[in-house]
């Protein structure tokens, strides 16, 4: 049995499929999503969010910005926020395998005209920032400060006991564009969405380095915008813990979706919103994807089951709210399609 790319010629996926065969020799090599940076209007809000109610730990306090980590975590920080008069997604992180991936990233984007530079970034070492075709805002690095390992040290644990970043997901105004950017990149496709006419289109993508179903994900939609940064949790339960938490303790609002099983991913989740409507989903029990031959699963736009296994359609402000990046010009989708919502 050839793997599902090799099933018909190369050329005639290529014409006829919106889905490519994997790129396995990479440019060069990213190792995962590995941080954000928010702007948010109030770092004492957001601080009271993300560490008093989620349970983050903070690495670093510094004037005007607050670097965060999850207690797994044992690079310096997985969010960054920094205070400013307008909330913004400013940038995406990601760890690349080793220095020399540095210089081979910047050749590659210089390549396709992206800007490309190497500006000193606090608790990393050589960041090279630049962006992708859309004008996301996008650094690769390969080393960062190294922090106290609190894995084991579970009394120190809170909240939700988020134990990693997982992954970022963006909207984009052409998910087949961001799709075939990335996937030369060498992100592999896990799980797609696809409109039904017979040369279907391409309407989400779940893309992974790492080897679980996603490090970044692309939805159809009014774009480049930042859709929501997902992060780990052990089990259900911490999200089950944290809606009671978050429901007693004046987060009600914040609660935007969830607690619930996605159809894509298997995982089990919680949308909710920091105090600047950043969107975070914690998330948990997706699966594993590291053979080179995994086949991507199809969704149909229209099945309910998509967004949640147990039939919840997700509500309006899920598929139409997300944070702009600096400076970046938000387009409308070339696609006009829309999902099933709730309200
Ligand atoms: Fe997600």
């Amino acid at each position: 049995m050839r793997p599902w790319y090799n099933r018909l010629p190369q050329t005639a996926i290529e014409a006829a499929m919106p889905v490519r065969k994997p790129n396995f020799s990479p440019p060069f090599n990213v190792v995962r999503a590995s941080h954000v940076e928010l702007a948010v209007r109030d770092l004492g809000r957001s601080r009271a969010f993300y560490v008093d109610c989620l349970g983050y730990m903070i690495s670093a306090e510094e004037p005007g910005a607050l670097y965060l980590r999850a207690v797994e975590e044992r690079n310096h920080h997985s969010i960054v926020l920094r205070e400013a008069k307008a909330a913004t997604a400013v940038t995406l992180g990601f760890k690349v395998a080793s220095e020399d991936d540095l210089d081979r990233a910047a050749d590659w984007f210089a390549r396709k005209n992206l800007p490309t530079a190497f500006p000193k970034v606090p608790h990393q070492g050589r960041t090279l920032r630049t962006a992708d075709i859309n004008g996301m805002p996008l650094e690769f690095y390969f080393t960062m400060d190294q922090s106290a390992r609190m894995l084991q040290r579970y009394a120190t644990h809170q909240g939700a006991r988020i134990q990693r970043i997982d992954h970022i997901n963006c909207f984009t105004p052409d998910v087949q564009a961001s799709y075939d950017f990335y996937n030369e990149m060498g992100f592999r496709l896990t799980e797609y969405t696809e409109t039904d006419e017979p040369n279907g289109k391409l309407w989400a993508v779940w893309m992974h380095r790492k080897g679980n179903v996603h490090d970044i994900a692309f939805t159809n939609g009014r774009g480049p915008r930042l859709h929501h940064i997902g992060v780990w949790t052990a089990g259900p339960l911490d999200i089950l813990h944290i809606c009671d938490v978050m429901a007693t303790s004046g987060y009600l609002p914040n609660m935007e979706r969830g607690p619930d099983r996605h159809g894509i991913s298997n995982a089990f989740f919680l949308y909710i919103r920091d105090p600047d409507g950043h969107r975070i989903e914690l998330f948990t029990s997706d699966y594993l994807t590291v053979d080179p031959d995994l086949e991507p699963l199809r969704w149909s736009l229209t099945d309910p089951q998509r967004q949640t296994l147990w039939g919840h359609p997700a509500p309006k402000s899920w598929f139409e709210e997300g944070s702009e990046f600096i400076s970046v010009p938000v387009r409308d989708p070339v696609l006009a399609a829309q999902p099933v919502v709730a309200r």
